[in-house]
């Protein structure tokens, strides 16, 4: 990047009378901000939120521990950094059991359906097909639970079909191999689980034999409103004409270096270098919350703009998943994608062309959705991802500093000065 700043005049030779320019002094200067970036400082981000902190799930103390870091880092660089707390409505899973009480104690492992309703029944099983209306005993379910297999029907419709015919709770069985988890359109008028294919089989085993009474338990969980926070630091005039964001929150089960502390990482180390080259003006940094449970903090900042402020933005980068693995991908707005991968030679890289990855999104979305453009850099593949071994340990620090590199160039091609 140009040098644009003019060196301090105290440490400049007098002007000559001549109309040639004094060559500056290159140690005056501040300097291009991608010679400053430290794949080592990258790193040392990481080993903070993923080592020291650790698990950083939504709405938790080490989410917010990881916050506050955050915005202490960008404070030591100079920025204003604030911490902006939203809502976030999240659905709970309950706790369920199903024990068979007779003929013989069996213990099952049945997942509530999304949207079941809460309670504790005992009651006799009764097969009852797929729960069609014709599927139902003619004498009724009063007092029963039906057992039920997945498939034709919704679940929704299924649930319904049981209470109507006296169903004191609803146990469904897989089509097919494996656990389940399904969902209901609304809450339901009884407890609904799912069981897995195989403990479906060894019901209809025992039903087969005689009477079978079971204790089916649904208990806690349920909607629920929690509280994160984004970290932002603007420009003294407030005004954002680029955002690099990258979310700190992750999943439950591992420390979340890769996912998402190396994201962070870059966006702290191109926060100080930008800082430190005198290069940062009209870009934002945001270190989104609570990523995980559904985009909720990038949500959030968008949903926050007003008309004003989303015409000013020009455009995001999203850093996410940047540590692991051998091959540079993006994915986002077709023609800033095609920018940045037409460009990323000039820095000796070569992204793959992505496809969106089905199934998987962040924060790029949110921007994306409000017709702000957007690219997420992504290092692709990641075995450990949303395991409980996403350990610092298995970041590389040149992977972050080519993300880095990265990020100022998609800065620059959207007009960042
Ligand atoms: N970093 C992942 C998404 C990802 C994975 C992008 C692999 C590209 C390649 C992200 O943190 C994640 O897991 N997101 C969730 C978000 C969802 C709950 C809205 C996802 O995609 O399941
Ligand atoms: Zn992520």
């Amino acid at each position: 990047m140009p040098n644009l700043s003019p060196a301090p005049a105290t440490t400049l030779s007098p002007s000559p009378s001549s109309t040639v320019a004094p060559s500056p002094t290159p140690t005056a200067a501040p300097a291009d901000a991608t010679s400053l970036i430290s794949g080592d400082a990258e790193y040392r981000h990481v080993l903070a939120l993923a080592d020291d902190i650790g698990s950083r799930t939504a709405g938790s103390e080490a989410e917010a521990a990881a916050a506050d870091y955050i915005a202490g880092q960008l404070a030591s660089y100079g920025y204003d950094a604030t911490l902006e707390p939203f809502e976030m409505n999240l659905y709970v899973e309950p706790e369920s059991t199903l024990e068979v009480l007779s003929p013989e104690p069996v213990s099952l492992e049945p997942r509530a359906l999304h949207l079941s309703a809460a309670g504790d029944v005992t009651g006799e099983l009764a097969a009852a097909g797929l729960g069609r209306p014709q599927d139902f005993p003619p004498e009724g379910m009063t007092h029963r639970v039906a057992l039920l297999e997945r498939g034709e029907l919704n679940f929704s419709d299924k649930v319904a079909n049981a209470a109507a015919a006296g169903a004191v709770a609803v146990i469904v069985y897989n089509n097919e191999e494996g656990a389940f988890r399904g969902d209901l359109d609304q809450q339901s008028a009884i407890p609904a689980v799912g069981i897995s294919q195989a403990d479906g089989q060894r019901l209809l085993g025992l039903l087969a034999e005689g009477p079978v009474t079971v204790l089916l338990s649904v208990q806690g969980g349920g909607p629920q409103t929690d509280t994160s926070r984004n970290v932002v630091a603007r420009p003294p005039d407030g005004h954002c004409e680029e955002v690099v964001g990258a979310h700190y929150d992750s999943v439950e089960a591992g420390p979340g270096a890769n996912d998402n502390a190396s994201g962070v990482g870059v966006l702290l180390e191109t926060a100080r270098v930008l800082a430190a080259s005198g290069d940062d003006e009209g870009v934002c940094f945001v270190a989104f919350g609570a990523e995980e449970v559904g985009l909720f903090g990038s949500r959030s900042f968008v949903d926050g703009l007003n008309a004003d402020e989303r015409a000013a933005l020009r455009g995001m980068v999203n850093v996410d998943m940047v540590g692991v693995g051998d091959q540079w991908q993006l994915f986002g707005s077709e023609e800033l994608v095609a920018e940045v991968d037409a460009e990323a030679a000039s820095l000796g890289l070569d992204p793959v062309p992505a496809e969106a990855p089905t199934g998987l999104s962040s924060d790029y979305r949110s921007f994306m959705d409000a017709d702000i453009p957007a690219v997420l850099i992504h290092r692709v593949d990641d075995p450990r991802y949303h395991s409980s071994e996403d350990r610092a340990q298995f970041v590389k620090p040149q992977a972050l500093q080519e993300a880095a590199e990265l990020t100022l160039l998609t800065l620059r091609l959207l007009g960042q000065p």
